[in-house]
């Protein structure tokens, strides 16, 4: 499916098939002509269309057909509503089998804004992980134009790039265990252009004495890396993004119950997410500096794994003792954190870790925690958050927390009881950035979507791509 602008009314446009958005009242949207002509009004009287949130239907005629979606009242639309309901226009428009679909502009939004909305909409709606079906589900759906009397190829293209690299976030994460491995990330990460990347071994870990990063991927088969991607078109210094990679994640010797486990492929949605951050930066050729890095490797158990009783001493120094071999994201996340901090001098870090359950139980499965050393961390990231909807709760991390984590025999523990853990998660990293402004969030509730699960309209089950776009967006406020 093509993603592209038309300057022009969207009905010169050559299509057959329009989405277009109609606000309470029928209103219908700046600069069509479809209402008069097709005598809209009767036609959703007649249909019972009433133009409410949610809404949605298709109002045949001889030439062309106009798929109407509901957005309620103009003082309640939001971007998020915009995407729901575009997306659901995409879905009906598709049952029609159409060679082309144009959306016509609502106008109630920046045009630049809007043109980037549908098109990343579209992009992200049309998503299926079938690389492991027999009967692929094709798009029959070869173009979508978005049309308007402006040239918006620009926010067009960004909406594409966004939108693909949110769907390469999702390949990844939804990737079986077996197939995701820390050398298929090593594989795609090489595959991105405009990315300098670097990969460190079991070897690097024993060297550098990344003990954290070493004990977790001691019984892994599949070899532990640590991937480091640098985007450089600036001579700033860099913004680290850093993933949690448990390709999968079995608890190790403190293993999970067996009900559920298959979703700890899931466990490599922070390293998918910041790949595909660094695809869309780099797609996109923004003016900024920029390193992600993906600490990488599955949790299992094994003769040779590491205990609970065990004691790890990480990239900088620190001990931890290891009460549960099943909290091994913050284990891998601090050897990658201090490397990062004190290798490349970043200007800030943000991490993002599907790292607790506590997370999910606290927040659910539209919000993430967020958790700070740093305030202006915290309106960087709400600001992010606000417009692509990737939504961010700010969870506390102080010392009551790092409190909770102190070890007898080492100078922390990785778990510090039922009470708070995703605070003390935060609390065990924050020992691991020193004074520079960090953020983590914990992704655990928002980075896939289950049949029971509360989702985006647009997103199917599955990963959601979470943090993909949040990211983009937090690097690109960044740019003077
Ligand atoms: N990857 C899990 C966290 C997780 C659990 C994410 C369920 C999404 C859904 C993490 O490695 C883990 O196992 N955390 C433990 C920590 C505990 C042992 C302190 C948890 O949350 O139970
Ligand atoms: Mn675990
Ligand atoms: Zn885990």
């Amino acid at each position: 499916m093509d993603l592209e602008s038309f300057k022009g009314k969207p009905e010169a446009s050559g299509a057959t098939v329009f989405v277009c958005a109609f606000f309470e009242d029928y209103t219908s949207p700046e600069g069509l002509s479809f209402s008069k002509k097709l005598g809209l009004e009767k036609v959703f009287k007649s249909l019972n269309f009433k133009s409410e949130y949610k809404e949605c239907i298709t109002v045949p005629s001889d030439s062309i057909t106009l798929i109407a979606v509901g957005m309620g009242k103009k003082g309640e639309s939001s971007v998020e509503r915009f995407r729901v309901m575009y997306s659901r226009g995409l879905a009906e428009a598709r049952k029609l089998n159409p060679s082309t679909v144009a959306y016509a502009m609502s106008g109630v939004m920046e045009p630049e804004m809007e043109a980037y909305e549908i098109s990343y909409t579209c992009r992200v709606t049309e998503y299926r992980f079938s690389e492991f079906k027999s009967d692929r589900e094709k798009s029959n759906i070869g173009k979508v134009l978005v049309a308007s009397e402006k040239d918006l190829s620009e926010p067009v293209r960004k909406g594409d790039v966004v939108g693909k690299a949110t769907n390469l976030t999702r390949d990844m994460a939804n990737m079986p265990p077996s197939r995701g491995t820390p050398s298929f990330f090593e594989k795609k990460a090489k595959e991105i252009p405009g990315l300098k990347v670097t990969v460190l071994g079991r070897e690097d870990f024993l060297k550098l004495g990344m003990g954290g990063l070493e004990g977790v991927s001691r019984a892994a088969t599949e070899p532990g890396k640590l991937i480091i991607a640098e985007y450089k078109n600036s001579d700033e210094p860099p913004i680290l993004l850093v993933g949690k990679g448990i390709t999968f994640d079995s608890g190790g010797i403190s293993i999970k119950p067996s009900q559920g486990m298959e979703e700890m492929k899931f466990d490599k949605c922070g390293a998918s997410a910041v790949l595909g951050a660094m695809s869309a930066i780099s797609g996109m050729k923004l003016k900024a500096h920029v390193i992600g890095m993906m600490p990488l490797t599955e949790n299992l158990p094994g003769g040779n794994a590491y205990k609970p009783g065990d004691i790890l001493k990480h990239y900088n120094g620190k001990t931890s003792e290891i009460i549960s071999t099943d909290a091994e994201g913050r284990l891998v996340l601090s050897d990658a954190l201090s490397y990062g901090v004190e290798k490349f001098n970043p200007k800030f870090v943000v991490d993002l870790a599907t790292l607790t359950g506590a997370c999910v139980i606290a927040l659910g499965n539209n919000i993430a925690g967020l958790m700070t050393n740093n305030e202006s961390m915290n309106e960087k990231l709400m600001k992010a958050s606000e417009n692509t909807w990737e939504r961010l709760w700010p969870l506390p991390i102080d010392e009551d927390f790092k409190e909770q984590i102190k070890s007898e025999v080492a100078d922390i523990k990785n778990v510090g009881g039922r009470a708070g853990g995703s605070e003390t998660a935060g609390a065990f990293l924050s020992n691991f950035v020193g004074d520079k402004p960090w953020a983590h969030l914990d992704i655990a509730g928002t980075a896939w979507s289950q049949e029971h699960t509360a989702k985006k309209d647009y997103l199917s089950k599955g990963s959601t791509g979470f943090g993909t776009r949040l990211l983009f967006e937090l690097v690109s406020n960044e740019i003077k």
